[in-house]
């Protein structure tokens, strides 16, 4: 996830586009680029680390370029959130095409960016970046012959992917053209000028008018206005509303919190994790900058997975993703614990930490000490050049975009969709499985993403009225097998977390054993009821929890409805190959945690007593 900003005006532009990054910054932060037209020339000054370190670079600092003694009133910034190429100025954006004349700013992925760069490389273009977005540059300038708008529109139609970006060219200087895709994109609309960025607070001191920008859709902008295109060069009429948010408001999306807005951001999120990955259409391509080798992940014998928290929730999903699909032996264990168990582990083990800040000191402990007595660490993680990256000999990134709120919500599900990819590709490495069943899951993995966004749509009115019915219990237990079992656990810490009420979680086989003694008239029970080989058991237990007076909420696949029978409500997602499921099955128990923590008046956003990365042991 990145920030994009653009300004065409009468202003200097250099000050407005700074003050929109800082804006953004929440949206990535780990170096930052601007590029303007100024006179005969692109001034464009990037730097690596915070936006401070790009003021520094713009004000002659590091070598860099006053750009404060060249006027310019067209521009475009951008402060960026790693996903391909590592942290360095090369890889900041701006990107540039190889004459020079055209600069872009991008948000996203674009997925064929390999054939692409092969094909133009091929006919003389000179790539400076390890980025897939340096593309766009040389597209555009492959099409552009004096019309910025015809040749963005030749462009679009070559490139696939989810992304957002606004170019500009020094042949065409009092003009920007944007184009949306799946990311965010929207307007500000003044008075001779006109701003375009990711998100409104980029502009929100300036103007309050805003023209929301649409997928497939580009956006043309000039001093006296503001053009929206579909691909085929068709107009498109859209009204201009005023908006009356406060700047915290617009930062949050319009959402009331930072955990509402990551929730919501799951789908996207999803996408840049997964999209790239399965691009081949049958398979899984986990060849990457950073990656490990595939010989090594072939020759690998046994898997260990050390994590913390939500991160070893998902671990858990991924420990059935791989015995099912690759035959391999997963021991997983608690970072905590498995650093002071002088576990047995060494040449021959894959050892996998599963951490989104890339910084917990327990997952880090733990991956060093197996690096140490000669096993091969793999890293899960978020963050780009964290801890993590350097302990390890090989990182898989989730792609979640920054997540501000404590509780892990968007990057719990990328994690669980990082793992299942490793898993089918360890499946297919190994021939474990039939190229028909890979197919059919790679089809369901890319599928997931939209699925996603139809569960959270469709799911509050359900969610909402539990919610009210439920807020002020004071327990709640949480049942699940099999992979409904991590979610039940996530499901608990979730609401555990953020609304200071008690929970547990069991495997639903394991109730009978003691925790069913829990159980009275008052007991919400959670049961995670998707369809899969072990729902009729879980429907027993459900049963058992009835006949103690307890009150079932079940977690189910949307058309089977015989599940409603044993349960007093039930919140449905959509159908998916089962070991897929937790993904979606974990949405409804993210939303009923935060709908009941919101009614009891808490700051969902921070917890009390935690932190977002946990630096101590
Ligand atoms: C819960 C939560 C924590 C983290 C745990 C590990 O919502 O966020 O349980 O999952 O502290 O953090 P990372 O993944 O950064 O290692």
């Amino acid at each position: 996830m990145c920030g994009i900003v653009g300004y065409v005006g009468r202003r200097p532009v250099q000050e407005l586009l700074l003050q929109g990054l800082r804006k953004l910054e929440y949206r990535g932060y780990d170096s930052a680029g601007i590029s303007v037209i100024a006179g005969d020339e692109i001034d464009s000054v990037r730097a690596v680390g915070n936006l401070d370190a790009l003021e520094q670079a713009i004000d002659g600092g590091d070598g860099g370029v006053a750009l404060a003694t060249r006027p310019a009133t067209t521009g475009i910034g951008h402060t960026r959130w790693a996903t391909h190429g590592r942290v360095s100025e090369a890889n900041a954006h701006p990107h540039f095409d190889t004459a020079d004349r055209i600069h872009v700013v991008v948000n996203g992925i674009v997925e064929n960016y390999m054939a692409l760069k092969e094909r133009l490389a091929a006919n003389g273009a000179v790539f400076t970046s390890e980025t897939d977005a340096e593309v766009i540059a040389h597209v555009v300038a492959t099409h552009f012959a004096g019309d910025l708008v015809e040749a963005v529109r030749a462009a679009y139609a070559e490139l696939e992917g989810h992304f957002a970006f606004v170019a500009m060219s020094l042949d065409d200087p009092e003009t920007l053209v944007g184009v949306r895709k799946e990311c965010p994109l929207i307007v500000g609309r003044g008075d001779g000028e006109q701003f375009v960025a990711s998100a409104v607070p980029a502009f929100l001191a300036h103007t309050r008018h805003v023209q929301v920008v649409e997928n497939d859709e580009l956006v043309v902008l000039r001093r006296g206005g503001v053009d929206l295109l579909r691909p085929d060069g068709t107009p498109i009429e859209r009204d201009v509303v005023e908006i009356d948010w406060d700047e915290e408001t617009a930062e949050k999306g319009g959402y009331e919190t930072f955990m509402l807005k990551e929730m919501y951001e799951q789908a996207d999120a999803l996408a840049d994790t997964i999209f790239d990955r399965v691009a081949r259409g049958d398979g899984v391509d986990l060849d990457e900058e950073g990656a490990l080798d595939e010989a090594i992940l072939s020759r690998a014998r046994r898997i260990v997975i050390v994590a913390c928290g939500t991160s070893y929730h998902a671990g858990l999903i991924g420990r059935y993703a791989i015995e099912t699909w690759a035959r391999l032996p997963v021991e997983i264990d608690i970072a905590s614990e498995y650093r002071y168990r002088d576990p047995v582990v060494g040449p021959g083990d894959l050892v996998i930490g599963i951490t989104q800040s890339g910084e917990t000191a327990d997952t880090l402990a733990a991956m060093r000490l197996a690096r140490e007595r000669g096993a091969t660490v793999l890293a899960v993680t978020n963050v780009m050049g964290s801890q993590a990256t350097r302990d390890a000999d090989g990182v898989l990134f989730t792609r979640a975009g920054l997540e501000i709120g404590v509780a892990a919500t968007k990057t719990f599900t990328c994690q669980v969709a990082v793992m299942q990819l490793l898993a089918l590709r360890l499946a297919e490495l190994r021939g474990c499985l039939p190229a028909e069943r890979i197919a059919e899951l790679v089809a369901g993995i890319r599928r997931l993403p939209s699925a996603v966004a139809e569960a959270l749509e469709r799911l509050g009115p359900a969610v909402d009225t539990l919610a009210e019915r439920w807020w002020q219990g004071d327990f709640f237990l949480y049942l699940g097998r099999h992979v409904g079992l991590p979610v039940a656990l996530e499901g608990a810490l979730k609401l555990k977390e953020i609304s200071y009420i008690s929970t547990d979680a069991y495997a639903a086989g394991e109730m009978k054993h003691g925790p069913i003694a829990l159980l009275d008239e008052m007991t919400p029970v959670i049961c995670v009821a998707t369809d899969s080989p072990v729902l009729d058991k879980v429907v027993s237990n459900m049963q058992e929890v009835r006949a103690r007076g307890a009150h079932v909420i079940a977690i189910t696949t949307e058309g089977n409805d015989q599940i409603a029978h044993h349960a007093e409500a039930i919140l449905p997602v959509p159908r998916t190959d089962w070991m897929l499921q937790p993904i979606l099955a974990v949405l409804p128990l993210q939303l009923l945690a935060y709908g009941i923590a919101r009614r009891r008046g808490l700051n969902v956003d921070q917890p009390r007593n935690l932190a977002k990365t946990v630096t101590v042991e």
